[in-house]
């Protein structure tokens, strides 16, 4: 497990490389997270796949209008901006990237949501700067895998929760090692070494749920919903095979990380599952 610090680099170093920029806003327009799909749609509806997915999270949050939620690890504020625009919620969002929250604020205040929407730099282990049960609601998208001190973050996003309020989290587990093939394992491993997620490469299936209990959060549902993204992913693995080839070729699988994941993540998809969890403060 990497010390805070080191991860903290690990991921601006991961999010600031040339592929990921790129990437993420030519072909996202700098959401970064997957895409919810219904049979039959086409996988390369990539935005309104994130909107569908982004209202999932407020359908499983149910909270008022008004309440207060902590967006940890926004990113660019789309998720924020939905649920703010869609549910009627007053969003703060933090993150550790600069870029991404000049890009939030921007974005937020040309949607007319900058009243609903607020952005802040700060690390999800250490939330000091919020009350105790400032918030009526907390979620992750696809943000915990970055998690270097997952039991931390998890007492932190507790502790800022009034009591009986909503934890959402929209993140990945992976089979445990003994169960996978080497060559499944070894490209798990690159995965998230490269990408920047110890959390991703610790927490087996079943694991979160036990971490969220021994944090005092009542577990009120995972649900398993991989199928739902993986045409993007299909995508992705179509569109990343030949970078991901000629980096290999060059000795330079680092240069194209994101590929990398999109064509492994796919010919490997019994090393993970994609996991909507939704858990109560225990009061
Ligand atoms: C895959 S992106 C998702 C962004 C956003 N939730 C979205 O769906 O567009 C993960 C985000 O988590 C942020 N992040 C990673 N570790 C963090 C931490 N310790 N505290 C706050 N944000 C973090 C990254 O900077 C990145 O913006």
């Amino acid at each position: 497990m990497p010390n805070r610090d080191e991860n903290k680099r690990a991921v601006l170093r991961y999010y600031d490389r040339t592929e990921s920029r790129l990437g993420y806003l030519y072909l996202l327009r700098g959401t970064k997270h997957f895409g919810w799909y219904e049979a039959g749609d086409s996988g390369w509806r990539f935005s309104p796949a994130m909107r569908r997915m982004e209202r999932q999270l407020g359908q499983r949050l149910g909270l008022e209008a008004d309440s207060r939620v902590l967006d940890a690890g926004c990113g660019m504020g789309d998720v924020a901006r939905t649920l703010a625009a869609d549910f009627g919620l007053d969003i703060t969002g933090i993150d550790i990237l600069d870029f991404n929250l000049v890009e939030a604020r921007r974005r937020s205040e040309r949607a007319g949501l900058a009243n609903r929407t607020r952005f802040i730099e700060c690390d999800y282990h250490d939330l000091s700067r919020f009350e105790d049960g400032e918030f009526d609601g907390v979620y992750t998208m696809e943000t915990f895998v970055h998690a270097a001190d997952a039991e931390r973050a998890l007492a932190e996003f507790h502790r800022v929760l009034r009591p009986g309020g909503r934890l959402v989290m929209f993140e990945y587990s992976r089979t445990p090692n003994e169960c996978l093939l080497p060559a499944a394992r070894a490209a798990f491993d690159a995965v998230c070494e490269l990408g920047a997620m110890p959390a991703w490469h610790r927490l087996n299936h079943g694991d979160l749920e036990n971490l969220l209990e021994s944090a005092s959060f009542k577990v009120e549902s995972v649900e398993d919903v991989t199928a739902r993204m993986l045409p993007m992913l299909r995508l992705f693995a179509v569109l990343g095979r030949f970078p991901y080839a000629l980096a290999r070729r060059l000795g330079k699988t680092e240069k194209a990380v994101n590929a990398m994941s999109g064509v492994e993540m796919w010919k490997h998809q019994e090393a993970w599952r994609y996991n909507i969890y939704t858990a109560t403060e225990r009061t």
